[in-house]
């Protein structure tokens, strides 16, 4: 889940690369690296490890000239952040460069035997059999196109590679194998761009075209040429909307900060022209789905990674009380494995952020085999899940930039519960009326979040008091238990404190051992059915001297006199409450993050997009 950017034209690609790198570090920043061809056919490559800023001076300083090169941003796989594990790698004589995202899961034998043919490896890495492989093919005569073509059907895995080389000057080819992330080729006028993403892409040109799995691209300054095991394939440019305010931070300290104050927007933003209140109706544009379809469905599996899990794991809630269809929710690196029992009667709900988690996209692919529909909750347009799916309910938030997921987590459950709205619409189960009143706190719902975010200073004291401690426990029950997860998660990404989310009536059952003074739980009690049961949780707790934060809804004593401190939140629909639940767990994660001194919107040993598995 590397970052990988490509420019040939006439500006000085150093510079290009650089500004492209900086829009995809979300997907790695442990190390970072560009290679640049010059117009007397010299190669110049700078590497190390660490982030971009630093090594944008450097290179800077350096002055690296040339109009056309590659640039990487990584995320480790394999061989530690070094500065020789840096990508750009190359071969033997340096006059194959490749940037890659993915694993070669068979370079260990590809190692192997290339050292036998003479060849000699630099560093730890999967990557560098790519260009020794290149070089190989090169060496018995084969174009740059060919010796690709011919490398990657030799690497088993996912994979995105970019190559240039010494030989054929003015091309950069690129290649996708799986789902190992994007290449999307930018088209400019006498220069063209090639990125893993369409953030690195877009303040260029929109005009872009997405590789394929199994396509090869041939980029040159003036034209880009596709093929498919040889055999040239058309594709058509197509224009992408871009937001370029959504991607700068503004006033905010971090994007995480302006991430989870856009929220209210970005819930009206994904209701906006689908929740029609006066009308009383659902519309979705692009579900993809006919009458037939949707009446087919008996089932209604939903599946995600991480925060998106979270989401899936609410909407399961939602497929079952509002559109009444049996619901589950699954992990995706788990699902896809396990040859679950599913065919045409099952909508596949898949949730992703980037649309390009692998381990979703594979879930996806499983399930486009077993023959089910599929609707995939989104916010990146043209995201590979966009393209598996049947049909998209994009979450409309603009770019998220901070690792850690908030708007888009909310913005999804928003989606999935219009989803289900829909599909109990579509079905002929929920006439107008009863479609009235499931929309109608929908109205609220960005106004209530405002109101939520209005005590962000308490969520800071709260954050103060607690920032110290190295262990919390997060409880919910029903729909606050994927709430409860989602809690710990924020926390323990961001401000790497250990953190577990519980649902509530399991604390019996083993977690009630750890509480002492010294492990907060965060208890979250909103006003719904299970509430009661809540407030027996919090009292075990105090009875044996824990620490209790309630989350409670406005007005409700009992809870706020038996827990040690309360978190208001205003009185909401219960199916609605994990997005107002939600939002003081992600403020009280970013500033307990901050007095840490954590790098909040690039914590330790993440990346925003998991292209590996
Ligand atoms: O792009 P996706 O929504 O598919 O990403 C899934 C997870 O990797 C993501 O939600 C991750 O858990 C976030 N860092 C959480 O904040």
């Amino acid at each position: 889940m590397c970052g990988i950017m490509g420019y040939v034209g006439e500006r000085e690609a150093a510079a290009v690369l650089i500004d492209g790198l900086r829009a995809l570090e979300y997907r790695g920043y442990d190390s970072v690296g560009i290679a640049v061809l010059d117009d007397a056919g010299e190669m110049a490559i700078h590497k190390r490890a660490g982030k971009l800023n630093a090594f944008a001076a450097e290179v800077a300083a350096r002055e690296a000239s040339g109009r056309q090169g590659i640039g990487h941003t990584r995320w480790a796989t394999h061989g530690a952040p070094s500065d020789i594990n840096a990508h750009p790698h190359t071969d033997c004589s340096g006059k194959v460069v490749v940037i890659h995202n993915g694993i070669v899961e068979n370079f260990v034998e590809l190692k192997q035997s290339l050292r036998a043919e003479g060849h000699n490896f630099q560093s730890d890495t999967d990557t560098e059999v790519i260009p020794h492989l290149i070089e190989h093919y090169l060496g018995e005569g084969a174009s740059i196109d060919a010796a690709v073509r011919e490398t990657i059907t030799r690497i088993s895995g996912a994979h995105a590679i970019l190559a240039m080389t010494l030989a054929e000057p003015g091309v950069i080819i690129a290649a996708r194998i799986g789902n190992a992330g994007g290449v999307v080729i930018g088209y400019g006028h006498g220069e063209n761009y090639l990125a893993s993403d369409l953030p690195a892409i877009l303040p260029h040109t929109r005009r872009v075209v997405f590789l394929e799995d199994g396509e090869v691209a041939r980029v040159a300054r003036g034209a880009v040429t596709f093929s498919r095991d040889g055999r040239t394939v058309d594709k058509v440019p197509q224009d992408v909307p871009y937001d370029p305010v959504s991607a700068a931070k503004g006033s905010y300290k971090h994007f995480m900060q302006k991430e989870i104050a856009e929220q209210p927007e970005a819930i009206l933003d994904t209701l906006r022209g689908r929740a029609l209140f006066s009308e009383s109706r659902v519309s979705l544009e692009d579900i993809g789905l006919d009458a037939d379809q949707l009446r087919q469905i008996r089932r209604v599996l939903l599946v995600g990674m991480g925060t998106s899990l979270h989401g899936a794991m609410i909407g399961r809630y939602f497929m079952e009380q509002i559109a009444r269809i049996p619901a589950e929710a699954e992990n995706a690196s788990e699902w896809r494995y396990r040859d679950s029992i599913i065919g045409p009667e099952t909508l596949v709900v898949s949730v992703s952020q980037s649309g390009e988690t692998v381990d979703t996209l594979a879930a996806m692919e499983e399930a486009r085999l077993k023959g089910c529909p599929q609707v995939t909750i989104c916010n990146v347009v043209g995201g590979q899940a966009t393209r598996i799916a049947d049909g998209v309910v994009y979450t409309r938030c603009g770019l998220e930039i901070g690792v850690a997921s908030t708007k888009t987590y909310v913005a999804a459950i928003t989606a999935v519960y219009l989803l289900a709205c829909y599909l109990g619409q579509e079905r002929g189960l929920i006439d107008r009326e009863r479609m009235a009143g499931l929309l109608q706190p929908l109205a609220q719902l960005p106004f209530q979040t405002g109101e939520v975010m209005k005590r962000n200073g308490e969520y800071e004291r709260l954050a103060q008091e607690f920032f110290r401690c190295n262990n919390f426990l997060f409880l919910g029950r029903g729909i606050q238990y994927p709430v409860a997860m989602e809690g710990a998660l924020k926390l323990k990404e961001v401000s790497y404190i250990h953190a577990e989310g519980y649902a509530a009536g399991e604390m019996k059952h083993g977690p009630i051992a750890l509480i002492d003074r010294d492990m907060p739980v965060i208890a979250l009690a909103p006003r719904d059915q299970l509430r009661d049961k809540m407030l027996s949780n919090i009292q075990q707790v105090k009875a044996r001297e824990g620490t209790v934060v309630a989350l409670a809804t406005a007005g409700d004593q009992e809870i706020a006199e038996t827990a040690d401190h309360i978190v208001w939140l205003p009185e909401a629909t219960p199916l609605l409450n994990p997005v107002l639940t939600s939002l003081p767990l992600q403020a009280f994660a970013y500033h307990v993050a901050v007095r840490r001194g954590c790098d909040v919107d690039q914590p330790r040993n993440l990346a925003k997009t998991v292209t590996v598995e």
